[in-house]
């Protein structure tokens, strides 16, 4: 078998697994790996320490590698580490889906312009085969719906808050000591790093350009312990979803904490484990759950991309067809005020007869249907948390509901607004 040369940037969590498993396919070199800090002590088993080097550009550079498996992370120097690769004809394999969110157009272009691939299971969740089902076998499909738990850090917390009753502040402490948040978490529980994998995903399932900008994006910061046990109460759970759904007036993205039933498979995924739901026809439902991060799940996907590309440079100087990026259209992506859905919302009332008909008054006069309006006892300065479900509404009328409410006098805070998943 043709022998395939290929230079890894980052050897960290994930490049210390893909260096691990390529050890076992003699017929892929490891020729070089850049890191930021070479006198780091590493004790990797196999490693030629005189491969390392601190300079990634040696390895872009190098007319002897074939592929640049990057699993560094960030955007830069790695957009102009990429960029130079390409441009010296070499193929991508990364794991790097902030860097594909914000500047996936222009790499895919000039990979285009030079006939190299750039391949990125990794990037959306982590071990689970997405990326390569949906755009070969699922071919065929036209998605209507996804909707994931993308984010195993938020999805830990949240599971965290509903089976132990603990805070927020309480459950996040737990995940750094774990290890499964970093110590500046804001990219997780912030929502930022499933809106990037949304923006991917959603860019292949619906063959049009994403920005990720436009996606709404909402975090769990904001989630009360009484928001998760009133979920619960009702027969919900509380999950973070990145969802993506064709609608009359184009797609509507986005990334917030939803209330989810909880009989659903989505409420059943648990911990740092990830699942995507993927509606569309002719195949109906399919779900792909698995381990969305981790060494050896992560570096499993980015070694099953080298693996394919090694085999496709046996046979063809235009490797997998499939994977290159076909569309050029730029999606229409629809403002959340525009969506229409189910709404929970907690509020604090003065604890005075026709709290409730006031609430019901202003969300009538915006064309909001209440389902559920339930008291949660009385605190001892005489206000009362109420909660209701809505039916179907659309959020710029719930949004302009909140504004009159709040301004009621028997109105004195919103706690929370959570989408509803129907
Ligand atoms: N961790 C996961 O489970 C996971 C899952 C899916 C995707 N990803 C993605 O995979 C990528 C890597 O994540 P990770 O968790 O493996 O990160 P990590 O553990 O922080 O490792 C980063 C590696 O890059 C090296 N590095 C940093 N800056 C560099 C520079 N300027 N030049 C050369 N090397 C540099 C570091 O060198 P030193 O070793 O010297 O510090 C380290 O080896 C990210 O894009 C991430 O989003 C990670």
């Amino acid at each position: 078998m043709k022998e395939i040369n290929v230079g890894i940037i980052g050897l960290g969590t994930v490049g210390t697994g893909v260096f691990k498993i390529l050890g076992k396919f003699p017929q892929i070199k490891t020729l070089k790996i850049a890191v930021k800090n070479i006198n780091k002590k590493r004790n990797i088993e196999g490693l030629d320490e005189s491969i390392l080097t601190d300079n990634p550009f040696e390895i872009v550079n190098n007319p002897d590698i074939d592929v640049v498996v990057e699993v560094m992370g960030g955007v830069e120097p790695t957009f102009e580490l990429l960029k130079t690769a390409i441009n010296n004809g070499k193929h991508i394999v990364t794991a790097n889906k902030e860097l594909l969110a914000k500047h996936g157009r222009e790499l895919f272009e000039s990979a285009k312009e030079k006939n190299v691939v750039i391949l990125y299971e990794a990037a959306v969740a982590g071990g689970i085969p997405i990326i390569m089902p949906v755009k070969t076998i699922l071919g065929a499909n036209k998605v209507e719906q996804l909707a994931g738990i993308v984010n195993g850090t938020t999805n830990y917390i949240l599971t965290k808050m509903t089976e132990d009753g603990i805070s927020y502040e309480q459950a996040l402490k737990e995940a750094t000591e774990l290890g499964y948040a970093e110590t500046d978490p804001t990219g997780d529980v912030e929502g930022f790093d499933a809106v990037y994998k949304l923006a991917i995903l959603s860019a292949i399932s619906f063959n049009k350009r994403v920005d990720y900008k436009k996606i709404y994006r909402e975090g769990i910061t904001k989630i009360r312990k009484e928001d998760i046990l009133t979920a619960k109460e009702l027969g919900y759970r509380i999950k973070l979803i990145a969802l993506a759904r064709e609608i009359a007036q184009g797609l509507d993205l986005r990334v917030h904490p939803m209330f989810v039933k909880a009989d659903k498979l989505l409420a059943n995924i648990n911990g740092v484990t990830n699942s995507i739901l993927l509606k569309g026809f002719p195949v109906g439902e399919v779900v792909f759950t698995g381990a969305g991060a981790g060494e050896m799940p992560t570096a499993s996907s980015v070694v099953g991309d080298i693996l394919d590309l090694a085999t496709e440079l046996k046979y063809s100087s235009y490797p997998l067809p499939l994977m290159r990026c076909k569309h050029e259209e730029s999606a229409v992506q629809v403002d959340i005020n525009e969506t229409y859905n189910e709404y929970y919302i907690s509020l604090t009332a003065s604890n005075n007869p026709g709290a409730i008909g006031v609430i019901g008054t202003i969300c009538g006069r915006n064309n909001i249907n209440l389902s559920v309006v339930m008291q949660k006892g009385t605190n001892d300065d005489n206000t009362a948390e109420i909660v209701v479900i809505t039916e179907t509404s659309k959020e710029q009328d719930v949004q302009n509901a909140l504004r009159e409410l709040i301004k009621s006098d028997c109105i004195k805070e919103i706690n929370s607004l959570i989408r509803v998943m129907n």
